[in-house]
């Protein structure tokens, strides 16, 4: 099939694009290059894969809208242009509410303009707000606390109408912590500006970043420090290859946890860093970061029936590794 991937030369979408490439498919890749790495495009010095192509360009725009559809007509669309740092969102509002919300309705009513009726989401745990229990389903409130998380809900619900009004059919997959490369080193391009706490670990151990700030030792969890369910991008990957042919088989759309199940602490991520890199990595315990949850772990368990897919490579070794054997190369 032709698939349309907007994001695809960052840190998720790249690995979506190695493993649809790999499956067969026409892969038509759309990027303005605010966060990517020009690493991950994989025409940039000369051909590349059969079947790849490379626009840089806004998807939210006019222009970038007719771009990515110039080329011919796309049967599915993977969005993964969208900004996702939870705690920028409360300070730049604006910045999330023209590209997560303006510019995704406007790609959804351009894929529909353009007869396209498969759009694979990517959504976020953070639709969910403070746990009111756990593990977290997909029957979980949803509450969220900040606006990124706000964008991602809103969303899924015009998702929804648009189903039910003019057929599209979608999966909104709802990411715990994403973390980790691709075990078989497909993908080298690094995220630029990180915000999240492995990618900051990395910085430390290859000495761009000179410490670790831990928010928080006090939380009610067995070492003071928060829990999270970290998630192998390998693992998503797989599960957005198997989201699509769901929708499609079924002719129905889909919304689903994908997390690991697994609960670590940030210390514990912390001590696997150092033992993986055999860097000092230092820390600096601070206060609590306002709106962190003590704990978030997801229930995949819905993901595991509709899409027979489980977590297999989310363990903290794997995780640590994999990033650690990207970031020393470029070190
Ligand atoms: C993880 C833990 C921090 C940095 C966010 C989004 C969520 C999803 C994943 C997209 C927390 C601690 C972090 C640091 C630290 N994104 N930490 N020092 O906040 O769980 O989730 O990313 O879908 O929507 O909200 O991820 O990596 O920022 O933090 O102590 O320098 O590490 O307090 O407990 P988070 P994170």
């Amino acid at each position: 099939m032709r698939i349309g991937v907007t994001g695809g030369a960052g840190y998720i979408g790249s690995h979506i694009v190695q493993d649809l490439l790999e499956e067969g498919h026409e892969v038509v890749v759309i990027d303005n290059l605010s966060t990517a790495n020009e690493a991950n495009i994989l025409n940039r010095e000369g051909a590349g894969p059969a079947g790849y192509s490379f626009i840089e360009g806004d998807v939210g725009t006019d222009a970038g809208l007719a771009a990515f559809f110039a080329a011919g007509p796309l049967e599915v669309v993977f969005h993964f242009a969208a900004w996702k740092a939870a705690g920028e969102s409360m300070t730049a509002p604006e910045k999330y509410s023209a590209n997560n919300l303006r510019g995704t309705l406007r790609l959804i009513e351009g894929m529909l303009e353009h007869g396209c009726r498969d759009f694979i989401f990517s959504s976020s745990a953070a639709v969910y707000g403070e746990p009111q229990y756990l593990p977290i389903d997909e029957k979980h409130p949803k509450q969220p606390i900040n606006y990124y998380g706000f964008t991602k809900l809103v969303i899924e619900q015009n998702l929804e109408w648009f189903a039910r009004l003019r057929g599209l059919r979608f999966a909104a997959l709802r990411y715990f912590n994403a973390a980790g490369y691709d075990l078989r080193g497909r993908v080298r391009g690094i995220e630029r500006n990180p915000a999240n706490l492995l990618p900051l670990l990395m910085d430390c151990a290859v000495g761009t970043r000179s410490e670790i700030q831990v928010f928080g030792q006090d939380y009610d969890t067995p070492d003071g420090t928060c829990l999270r369910d970290y998630i192998h991008v390998n693992d998503l990957s797989r599960a957005h290859i198997l989201a699509m042919h769901a929708i499609r088989k079924n002719d129905e759309s889909l919304t689903v946890n994908l997390g690991s199940e697994e609960e670590l602490s940030v210390q514990q991520m912390l001590d696997v860093a150092r033992k993986v890199t055999d860097k000092a990595i230092p820390q600096k315990n601070t206060e609590r970061r306002p709106g962190d949850p003590p704990r978030l772990v997801a229930s995949s368990a819905l993901a595991r029936e509709i899409l027979d897919w489980r977590a297999e490579h989310s363990d903290p070794e794997t995780l640590v590794q994999t990033m650690w054997d990207v970031y020393r190369d470029q070190s």
